[in-house]
């Protein structure tokens, strides 16, 4: 399987890009950033860009590929306003997905929301979410992925809160519904895509059982 990674610079797009790295289905990952990664692997090839919303540069990294896992994406307390908001979690997707159709026609394009993500939200960032999910799925046929808490290695760009409860989400651990690790993400999105899931919305608990499915390396 050749897949696609945006986000791979982030929490949980680095604990994704290291299940695919050590998953023997994974022949090559393509990750493309706005800066270079700093794992280096004989499979992986990295597409450092810059403009999210257009990328005929990388289109390269698009063609043959038989899943795109987008974990790019943005705590709300990062963004000065709602447009930014929208354009880092609807429009990057959406342009991504779009990309990868005309590339790659039979990929599946699977896309991290998070948990709460819901239309009828007093909360701006989950109806974007939702929106997004609705439609990728519409349009696309999407996987959504709606993690809780996800244990993995911070990245740099993560906020600092989620270094600072990071150890806490361990505590969550025996909470089904609660506590993924970021492994267990990653392990569970290349389970999905090797069964041809397609056009549904995933559960923190059902990411967990979906895991277990995964032969582990
Ligand atoms: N972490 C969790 O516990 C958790 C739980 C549920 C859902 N989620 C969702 O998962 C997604 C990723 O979260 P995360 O925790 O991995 O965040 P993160 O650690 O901050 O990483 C975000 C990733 O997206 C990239 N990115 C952000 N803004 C960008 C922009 N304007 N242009 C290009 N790339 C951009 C970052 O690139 P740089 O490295 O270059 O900044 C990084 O690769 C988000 O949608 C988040 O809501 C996370």
């Amino acid at each position: 399987m050749n897949v696609l990674i945006f986000g791979a610079t982030g929490t949980a797009g680095g604990g994704v890009l290291r299940a695919c790295l050590s998953s023997p289905a994974v022949e090559e990952v393509r990750a493309v950033t706005r800066r270079p990664i700093a794992i280096t692997d004989g499979k992986l090839r990295t597409f450092v860009h810059g403009d999210y919303q257009d990328y005929v540069a990388v289109a390269e990294a698009f063609a043959g590929v038989d899943a795109c896992l987008f974990c790019l994406g943005v705590s709300v307390t990062q963004v000065s306003e709602e447009g930014e908001y929208r354009a880092i979690t609807h429009d990057f997707a959406l342009a991504a997905a779009q990309t990868l159709r005309a590339h790659s026609p039979a990929a599946a394009f699977h896309y991290i929301s998070g948990q709460g993500t819901s239309a009828t939200s007093r909360f701006m960032w989950a109806r974007v979410k939702a929106e997004t999910e609705r439609e990728l799925i519409e349009q696309f046929g999407a996987v959504c992925w709606r993690p809780a808490a996800i244990d993995a290695e911070p990245s740099e760009s993560a906020p600092l809160v989620y270094r600072a409860l990071r150890p806490l989400f361990r505590l969550l651990r025996s909470f089904r519904s609660l506590y993924v690790s970021g492994g267990d993400l990653g392990r569970a999105m290349l389970q999905a895509a090797a069964e041809g899931m397609r056009g549904c919305v995933i559960e923190n608990a059902q990411i967990r059982d979906i895991a277990e499915r995964a032969p582990r390396p």
